[in-house]
């Protein structure tokens, strides 16, 4: 089982692919409602029309390097595994957005995997990008924005290896600060 946080970084990598310039990741989950949803947004170059309809076919690829597209069809097993679903929006020329929603506590849903250190290389390997990284936890948030760090930071470039370093950190105490849950509650127990 894929860990949440490595299907994020597979749907970020589609953004990036087509162009974008910002990438919004957005984490909600609601203890109440039994809820976790993901939501990857880009204003990269969009899906043509015709193609919306198949990516989430694994046979399904633009790349020309092989002839499967994973990434889209195993987020989409993922969030069914748990009661869960997928949807892709995309306009052409103005961007996509992928959101998927599962079961927070089913006992297969995946576990997050380390937020901190996946948007730490998410962003250090990519600074002339933007990211926004939004994580509420039933009206907690956590927040962080390359727009801003950017500001704050001044000459010192968001490739800086003690970037990275405060990346992981941040979100990973932050989490915690607002109790995003790893694992379903059930697999906690057990653990
Ligand atoms: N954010 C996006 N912007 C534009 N096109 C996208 C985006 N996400 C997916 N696509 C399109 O959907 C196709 C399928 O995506 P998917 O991630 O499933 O496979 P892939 O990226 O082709 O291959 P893999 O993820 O296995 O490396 C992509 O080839 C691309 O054409
Ligand atoms: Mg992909």
């Amino acid at each position: 089982m894929q860990e949440l946080s490595m299907h994020i970084l597979d749907i970020v990598q589609n953004s990036l692919a087509a162009g974008a310039t910002l990438v919004e990741i957005r984490i909600r989950e609601s203890l109440a409602e039994d809820i976790l949803m993901i939501e990857v947004q880009d204003n990269g170059r969009g899906i043509p029309q015709e193609v919306l309809n198949r990516v989430m076919d694994p046979f399904f690829t633009s790349r020309i390097t092989r002839e499967t597209g994973l990434g889209l069809s195993l987020l989409k097993e993922a969030t069914e595994l748990s009661g869960g679903c997928l949807k892709v929006q995309s306009e052409e020329g103005r961007g996509t957005r992928v959101m998927a929603c599962f079961q927070l506590d089913h006992f297969d849903r995946a576990p997050l995997g380390d937020m901190g250190e996946t948007v730490g290389v998410i962003i250090s390997g990519n600074p002339a990008v933007d990211f926004f990284y939004e994580h509420q936890v039933d009206g907690q948030i956590y927040v962080l924005d390359t727009r801003e760090m950017r500001n704050i930071l001044g000459p010192i470039k968001l490739e800086d290896p003690l970037v990275l370093d405060f990346v992981r950190q941040d979100i990973q105490t932050g989490l915690k600060k607002i109790g995003a849950a790893t694992f379903p509650k059930v697999m906690e127990v057990l653990r």
